[in-house]
């Protein structure tokens, strides 16, 4: 095959699991609307997460917990008509899959059917493993999440890095390896020592993607609006920000309000 062929080949979940054999690493961004989601889709960008935290970013709740099936369809759909070769995985939302299998298959099937998404992702280990069995009944490939887990963070207390004892940790290596053995096509580990992050990425052949969990994994995942500085009163240690969109847009809004107050715009090219 061709660079240019290869380069413009979708992403699924087996190309995944070939760039983690082959020691590529995965680039993996949140996006939530079409007109984002086109811009991440054409720099190249590996896999596309519809984060929950669309809930956050997208609707300004403290939490991840109140975003509905039905919004993360339609945030979901918008994505899916904005992309040529990224993988789409669309998180499954706090209340929809855990304690009922049948329930957790009706709404992964609602977001592959509804959002033509590729994959679903739900946070958790052992005790959703049910659910994780069923949906993959289907054909649906299913990514995991451990670590800190958004969905529990009323469980947590605080969003402060998970798994630093030893207990947590064990869980977390033996969560991790029943998701593979389940059949997870890929797992995402969320702020956790990079030191334990990097002994489950190299005990599982699944990737392993990481969003606050060092380098030494098969992947990084960051949330869109954090790394181009959107959302500026995010200040953790693991994000780096490649722009300050807060400042830029803020700007040019208040040129814009100056403009029209001062009746400087529009000018007459700018007329009909
Ligand atoms: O919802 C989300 O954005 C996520 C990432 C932080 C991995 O789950």
């Amino acid at each position: 095959m061709s660079a240019a062929a290869k380069e413009f080949r979708k992403v699924t979940t087996h190309s995944l699991q070939e760039m983690k054999r082959a020691g590529e690493p995965i680039a993996m961004l949140t996006a939530y609307d079409f007109t984002l989601a086109r811009m991440v889709d054409k720099a190249g960008i590996d896999v596309i997460l519809v984060g929950d935290s669309a809930s956050n970013v997208m609707a300004g709740h403290e939490t991840t917990l109140p975003i509905t099936l039905d919004q993360m369809i339609y945030h979901a759909s918008a994505v899916v008509r904005a992309i040529d070769r990224a993988l789409v995985v669309v998180d499954l939302p706090f209340g929809s899959y855990q304690g009922n299998t049948k329930e957790a298959l009706s709404s992964a099937i609602r977001i592959m059917k509804e959002s033509g998404g590729h994959a679903v992702k739900l946070e958790g280990g052992s005790e959703v493993i049910g659910s994780i069995e069923r949906i993959l009944s289907a054909g649906i490939p299913v990514m995991g999440h451990l670590g800190l887990t958004p969905q529990s963070i009323y469980k947590f207390g605080t969003y402060t890095v998970r798994a630093k004892e030893e207990a947590e940790a064990e869980k977390l290596i033996s969560d991790a390896l029943l998701l593979e053995q389940t059949g997870c096509f890929a797992l995402v580990l969320e702020k956790i020592p990079a030191q334990l992050a990097a002994k489950v990425a190299s005990s599982l052949s699944i990737p392993v993607i990481g969003i606050g969990a060092g380098v030494e994994v098969d992947g990084q995942v960051l949330v869109l609006h954090d790394m181009l500085g959107m959302t500026h009163e995010f200040n953790p240690r693991f994000l780096r920000r490649y722009l300050n969109l807060y400042e830029e847009i803020t700007s040019a809004l208040m040129r814009y309000a100056r403009d029209v107050k001062d009746r400087s715009f529009p000018n007459e090219s700018e007329q009909y």
